[in-house]
């Protein structure tokens, strides 16, 4: 795999990340400490399932983008709406962080006053997280844990997301299968 080497400060964010700090990244412009996440780059669009007890079921269009940065992380970033009136749904940020042995760390912020933070394995294109902690805003749903399950093979993508709220053990809450979208 070939190497190329930035300046930091010469890209997105001039200065703020230290002008005179030299960064190893490879083609795909990904640092070398976060390749575990390499398979991940890109932006991914397909469709979901949802489901809890309390609620009734229903299915969802997304998209999400999981972009390189010259920093050893990842940024993430996904939006998704309802298939039959283009009406959005659930949008949501953050960053993976992978860390030597086949860990990732993960923090993701809704906008329904819920932060994760995740941590879990992450080996040939397949990361298994569970929640450390989950903050809520003092109206958020009552969001206790999380487990999410993210595989990627070429351009295909699925993932579940299991979740204990609202008095509610461990279970699914969603599934989805995306498709890289050619850039
Ligand atoms: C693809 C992303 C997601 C979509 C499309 C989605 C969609 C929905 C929908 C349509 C409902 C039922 C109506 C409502 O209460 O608004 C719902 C309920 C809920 N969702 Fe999600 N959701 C997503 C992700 C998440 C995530 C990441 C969490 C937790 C961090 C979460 C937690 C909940 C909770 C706690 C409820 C309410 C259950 C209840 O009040 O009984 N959702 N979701």
């Amino acid at each position: 795999m070939g190497s190329r080497e930035a300046r930091a400060g010469s890209l997105d964010a001039p200065g703020r990340w230290g002008d005179t700090e030299v960064v190893e990244m490879n083609e795909t412009g990904i640092h070398h400490d976060a390749e575990a996440l390499e398979p991940f780059l890109g932006r991914w669009r397909g469709r979901g399932r949802g489901k809890y007890p309390t609620i009734t079921p229903f299915e969802y269009e997304e998209e999400c983008e999981y972009r390189p940065f010259r920093k050893p992380f990842v940024i993430y970033s996904q939006k998704t709406w309802d298939p039959r009136t283009g009406e959005p749904l659930h949008q949501e940020v953050g960053y993976l962080r992978p860390k030597p042995g086949g860990l990732v760390e993960i923090v993701i912020a809704h906008p329904t006053g819920i932060a994760e933070i995740l941590e879990g394995s992450i080996r040939n294109g397949e990361i298994d997280a569970e929640s450390t902690h989950v903050g809520l805003t003092s109206t958020a749903k009552d969001v206790r844990r999380l487990r999410r399950q993210i595989s990627v093979e070429g351009d295909s993508m699925h993932y579940t997301l299991l979740m204990a709220a609202v008095g509610l053990p461990m279970q699914e809450h969603l599934t989805c299968s995306l498709t890289r979208v050619p850039e």
